[in-house]
């Protein structure tokens, strides 16, 4: 069939005819929305580098993460700036760290939102790096067992949900096993998987402040050229355990989504990162792009690419959007 018989304006008509035949949705409860716990009290203080998103102290997190709940988004992911970062990270995994004592704030604050925190050392070690730091060098083993236990004192503190972000190898067999020992057998383990070596990781390091003191991540992070790769670590941390499997950055990454989708039959994640963000939010600032029809084009397109969940700090305003 084809013109004049064919006319594919036909179904283009209407708000109605494009809704009832779209083929792509997003739902806010598709979406996690990444906080960050800072130390001390009373402290809500918006980060520079991601407009619109603030650093929380714990007394104020519960109530950021009430509203978060009442907008309809699925869920958050946690990360902590500690009081005082060490060379082996060790305010991560302490039961009073800020991340745990979030945790705990939340759960008992909410009632059904999502708890994911983010399992790495580089915000917590004084080298910034992700792992333990010998000679110079990232090390890979003795990386594991603090990433277990820093996964296990977040299921403690009540997180639904670990997702290991250093990309060591073997670390989601090392925090499966661990969880199972500890009586966690039922808290699931999303992967950043495949997760590249990144410019757009620069506003997140401030916010953070976990930027790399020396050398920079390119050892253990992906090399962007890469796809065939990142479908091997895809398929090494499912033979581990992996529950979801994340692919990150997003948009440059799409093709990576739509690969990672076709080959495996677990939910697929994808994280909207914050130089992602920032770049929409500098652009709308300016009235250079129409912000609400932007963010929606993009997280639409990571949908479409094949994403199940979308990590991104746009969740709040998709989700007021879209009331
Ligand atoms: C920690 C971590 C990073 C991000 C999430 N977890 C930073 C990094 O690897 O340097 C980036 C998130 C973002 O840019 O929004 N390893």
């Amino acid at each position: 069939m084809s013109f004049p018989i064919a006319r594919p304006r036909r179904l283009r008509r209407t708000e109605r005819l494009r809704a009832m035949v779209r083929e792509t949705r997003l739902a806010p409860e598709q979406l996690v929305y990444p906080l960050f716990v800072a130390p001390g009290a009373g402290r809500r203080s918006e980060i520079a580098s991601l407009p619109g998103c603030f650093h929380l102290s714990v007394d104020q997190v519960a109530r950021e993460a009430e509203e978060i709940e009442r907008l309809g988004i699925g869920g958050v992911i946690l990360f902590g700036l500690p009081s005082a970062k060490d060379p082996l990270g060790s305010e991560g995994y302490a039961d009073d760290g800020v991340v745990q004592q979030a945790v705990r704030a939340i759960r008992a604050a909410c009632r059904d939102l999502l708890v994911i925190t983010d399992v790495c050392l580089c915000e917590y070690t004084s080298h910034g790096h992700c792992g333990v730091v010998e000679g110079g060098e990232v090390k890979n083993d003795p990386t594991l067992e603090l990433l277990a236990r820093m996964a296990v004192s977040h299921a403690k503190a009540g997180a639904h949900v670990v997702a290991p972000s250093d990309m060591m190898d073997g670390r989601v067999g090392a925090i499966r096993r661990a969880l199972d020992q500890s009586g966690f057998a039922d808290i699931a383990i999303l992967s950043y998987a495949a997760k590249y070596a990144s410019a757009f990781y620069g506003p997140f390091r401030e916010a953070a402040d976990s930027a790399p003191q020396f050398g920079d991540r390119r050892g253990y992070q992906m090399d962007p050229a890469n796809v065939r790769e990142a479908l091997k670590e895809v398929r090494l941390d499912v033979e581990e355990g992996a529950d979801v499997v994340m692919v990150k950055p997003a948009l440059p990454y799409l093709d990576v989504i739509r690969a990672v989708r076709e080959r495996f039959d677990l939910p697929v994640a994808a994280y909207n990162v914050s130089g992602e963000y920032a770049m929409v939010k500098a652009a709308a600032a300016r009235g250079w792009v129409d912000e609400e029809r932007l963010t929606k084009e993009i997280l639409t397109s990571i949908r479409r690419a094949g994403a199940d969940v979308i990590l991104t700090y746009h969740a709040k305003d998709f989700a007021r959007w879209t009331r």
